[in-house]
């Protein structure tokens, strides 16, 4: 029969117990950082369904946007209904707050969970990958651009990320943006055969996204270009100015005016984490202020800012290291005795929920188990047989002290043992 594979771009996340430095490891132990850090900051969890109506992406990031315009994974239902895997969940948070009509107030709001684009796949570039999300709503520009950065820098301390950089840019309000683009059509008119072909569609639909080309022509050409720097009021460059000086100890702080995003929906202050040692697709997180999408998709006037990270990316450079916790290996000889065994290792883990208790389910010699145990990284094997359910004694066996004694404990020590292990 033939072999049926997972789809292209998109992996299977599995735990391993034998190799801690696994991506899927790292991934899950990402996520598990990630929520204590949005806790600490005091954000509210908010989840939305993976499926969305098109409409919803159309109208937010944007037709012109790489995403939208090739990247949907776009459907029709049985109903004829176009509905799309959402590729980013800022949209999403955004459509719920109008639906349950509480886009008049603030909110502090993270997410987690899988999106989907059609990119190429490449290393950290995938067609499913996961992402976590911050969104601060109803906040004014001031504060909360400084609690974004604040944030960065608590997710590069925890998960000890190497060379981190933070570039931040202003897009201005929308009549900078508007004066900017003017100028810069007005540049690249005359040259526009030597621009790259991207970039010509772009330079009728969506200048700005001119900055982010990776044509080399283009490039050149930008050199000399107007710069958003000189359109922008006093006020947004002092802004990035002050963002620098009070995060620059923490972490290097770029301004690049060159900095755009790719999605349309980016009103003033933006910013992108990268890392050299990322490779090609340098960027782990990226975000900005969008005061006009609420109302943009039917909702009240809501000014709002928030980021998103690749959960693989961060995890790709992730340093930090679990937590160990003590865990046992519980060995039951024979199936004959499992029922009165088994009720051993269920009233200890009542004992001490801070340690892992694996009762090893599979059949096998006490050889084999010993193995599994030692491939598994447990710190002991406790192992009943007949003979120790008789006599009222367990085996208990230091793993990480491979010249240790076994030790034969009576039941009770045992209870004592495991309630005092951390
Ligand atoms: P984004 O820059 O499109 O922004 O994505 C944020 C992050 O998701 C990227 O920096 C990258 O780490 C990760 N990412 C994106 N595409 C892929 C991919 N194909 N494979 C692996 N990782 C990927 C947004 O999505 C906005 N919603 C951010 C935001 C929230 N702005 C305001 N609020």
């Amino acid at each position: 029969m033939e072999k049926i594979h997972s789809l292209t771009g998109m992996m299977d996340l599995i735990s391993s117990k034998a190799d801690k430095e696994d991506l899927s490891n790292k991934v899950f132990l990402t996520e598990k950082l990630l929520k204590n850090i949005f806790e600490n900051f005091s954000i509210s969890e908010i989840r939305t369904p993976a499926l969305e109506d098109t409409n919803l992406f159309k109208r937010s990031v944007g037709d012109t946007s790489d995403i939208v315009n090739k990247e949907l994974y776009s459907f029709l239902d049985k109903n004829e209904k176009s509905i799309t895997l959402r590729p980013e969940g800022t949209a999403s948070v955004i459509r719920s707050l109008i639906e349950k009509k509480i886009d008049g107030d603030t909110h502090k709001l993270w997410y987690l969970g899988p999106m989907w684009r059609y990119e190429r796949p490449q290393k950290g570039r995938y067609r499913q990958f996961y992402q976590a999300g911050v969104e601060m709503l109803g906040y004014e520009e001031g504060i909360s651009e400084f609690e974004m950065i604040s944030i960065i820098c608590a997710i590069n301390r925890e998960l000890r990320i190497e060379n981190p950089v933070i570039k931040i840019n202003h897009l201005g309000s929308n009549e900078t943006k508007k004066n900017f683009c003017d100028a810069l059509i007005k540049y690249l008119k005359p040259m526009k055969s030597d621009l790259g072909e991207k970039d010509i569609a772009r330079l009728e639909k969506n200048p700005l996204r001119i900055l982010d080309t990776k044509d080399p022509n283009t490039q050149k050409i930008l050199e000399k270009a107007p710069k958003i720097s000189n359109f922008l009021p006093e006020s947004s460059i002092k802004m990035l100015n002050e963002i620098k000086d009070t995060f620059s100890k923490d972490c290097e702080i770029n301004i690049d005016y060159s900095l755009v995003r790719g999605l349309d929906y980016y009103t003033g202050f933006v910013f992108e984490a990268v890392s050299s040692n990322l490779g090609a697709q340098d960027a782990y997180l990226g975000g900005g202020r969008y005061d006009g999408l609420c109302k943009q998709l039917g909702g009240k006037e809501l000014p709002a800012i928030g980021m998103a990270m690749g959960i693989e990316r961060l995890a790709l450079l992730s340093n930090a290291v679990e937590q160990t916790k003590s865990s046992i290996s519980f060995i039951i000889i024979s199936s004959t005795i499992a029922a009165n065994a088994y009720k051993i290792a269920h009233d200890l883990r009542s004992l001490n929920n801070k340690i892992n208790i694996d009762v090893q389910l599979s059949e096998g010699s006490l050889k084999s188990k010993m193995r599994r145990a030692n491939k598994d990284n447990a710190d002991y094997a406790v192992i009943i047989g007949e003979d120790e359910l008789e006599s009222g004694d367990v085996i208990v066996k230091s793993l990480s002290d491979q010249n240790s004694e076994q030790l034969n404990m009576k039941l009770n020590d045992l209870r004592d043992f495991i309630s005092n292990l951390k």
